[in-house]
């Protein structure tokens, strides 16, 4: 069984944005419970004692959080920890708080903030009148203390805003921020109440394709800066070794629950107490109660009716468990972009050329 490498912890289900398609339910109301200082500091020296590379600290929202300056300290004690990320909205980063953040700690922390569009038309829809200019703001602050290139940006693709995907990097580029990262919708928290957030057509993946085919000026800076799923398949042709146990990537949530993924937060396997008891005791309870979870997830392509009549069957391996069960509640559920993945495949069968080194598509 492999071992937990990237612990993402819940500081506080606080926020002082409520955006639309939140997965955790975070608000204002959530902000009288933040987790206290010392506690995260310790679970994250722990997890670097216990092996863990990267701790992502995320909420609602981490600098609502009233202690953020000295929790941000427990970097130095968790030399063994190869990043820290800040997952943030950016909105309450003015030139002070950027500058605590580039002095912090040069060597590992990662500032990811979310930008769900390359215009307030995109981005307020979710996260509210007047956040696109803020978070723009709190962009341009980091980027003029030169932590441009420490930071990377978190797209959450829906129908709505994907289309701004080729505009929100160039921007991106011109400013001089390093990445951006994509994931798309999550029909849970918020987001299952919504009718209106819904994830990108097949249409308009091949669109993107598409594109990155012919617009070499585009071409380049994905292939410098992005990671979108649509071109990612699209190039790499075969995913099926990703096929995890949704062990690797453990999430602890605002109220100190230990789940094995982000995305699987079944309450059943869910660990309590770990803002109270060792870290070491909660992880090993865990992976004791998760140990059947790879063996499920690598027989859903042969189990789940979808996949076995799939063409494509085993270039996904099933795709992702913990999007299953979020999406649908059932971890033997197909995955939710289950037809945005086919609509790739095809895209990349059909563009296969010996004249086209990037593409390595196998026959499917
Ligand atoms: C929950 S937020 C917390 C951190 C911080 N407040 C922020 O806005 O980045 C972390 C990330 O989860 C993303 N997210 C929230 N709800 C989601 C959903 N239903 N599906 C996919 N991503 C979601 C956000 O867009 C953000 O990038």
């Amino acid at each position: 069984m492999l071992p937990p490498r990237i612990l993402t912890l819940s500081i506080t289900n606080g926020c002082n944005l409520r955006c639309a398609h939140c997965w955790p339910d975070s608000g204002a109301e959530g902000i009288s419970s933040p987790v206290p200082a010392e506690t995260a500091r310790r679970i994250a020296a722990e997890f670097a004692d216990l092996g863990g590379e990267t701790v992502i600290l995320t909420g609602g929202e981490p600098l609502t959080h009233p202690d953020w300056r000295p929790l941000l300290d427990f970097r130095r004690r968790s030399a063994g920890l190869r990043e820290v990320i800040l997952q943030t909205n950016a909105t309450l980063i003015d030139s002070d708080i950027a500058q605590a953040l580039a002095d912090s700690d040069p060597a590992n922390l990662l500032i990811q903030v979310s930008l769900d569009g390359a215009s307030p038309a995109t981005h307020d829809r979710l996260r509210g009148s007047g956040a696109f200019r803020r978070a723009m703001a709190g962009i341009e602050n980091l980027c003029a203390v030169g932590m441009g290139p420490r930071m990377r940006i978190a797209f959450t693709e829906m129908r709505h805003n994907f289309h701004e995907i080729p505009d929100l990097l160039a921007m991106l580029d011109g400013l001089g921020v390093g990445r951006l990262i994509a994931g798309t919708v999550i029909k849970d928290g918020r987001a299952a109440e919504s009718e209106q957030l819904r994830l990108p057509t097949p249409d308009q993946y091949r669109d993107l394709l598409a594109r990155y085919e012919q617009d070499e000026t585009f071409r380049e800076r994905y292939d410098r800066m992005g990671t979108l799923s649509a071109i990612e398949w699209y190039k790499q042709g075969d995913d099926a070794d990703t096929v995890c146990g949704c062990i690797e990537t453990p999430y602890i949530d605002a109220a100190g629950r230990l789940f094995p993924c982000g995305l699987f937060q079944d309450p059943a396997s869910g660990i309590p107490d770990a803002h109270h008891r060792p870290l070491s005791e909660i992880v090993a309870r865990g992976l004791r109660r998760w140990s059947g979870l790879r063996e499920t997830s690598r027989r859903r392509v042969t189990e789940i009716a979808e996949c076995r009549d799939c063409a494509n069957g085993n270039r996904c391996g099933g795709g992702c468990m913990g999007r299953a069960f979020s999406a649908y509640g059932a971890i033997m559920a197909p995955e939710d972009r289950c037809h945005l993945r086919r609509a790739v495949y095809a895209d990349g069968r059909r563009k296969q050329s010996p004249t086209n080194p990037r593409l390595q598509v196998k026959p499917g």
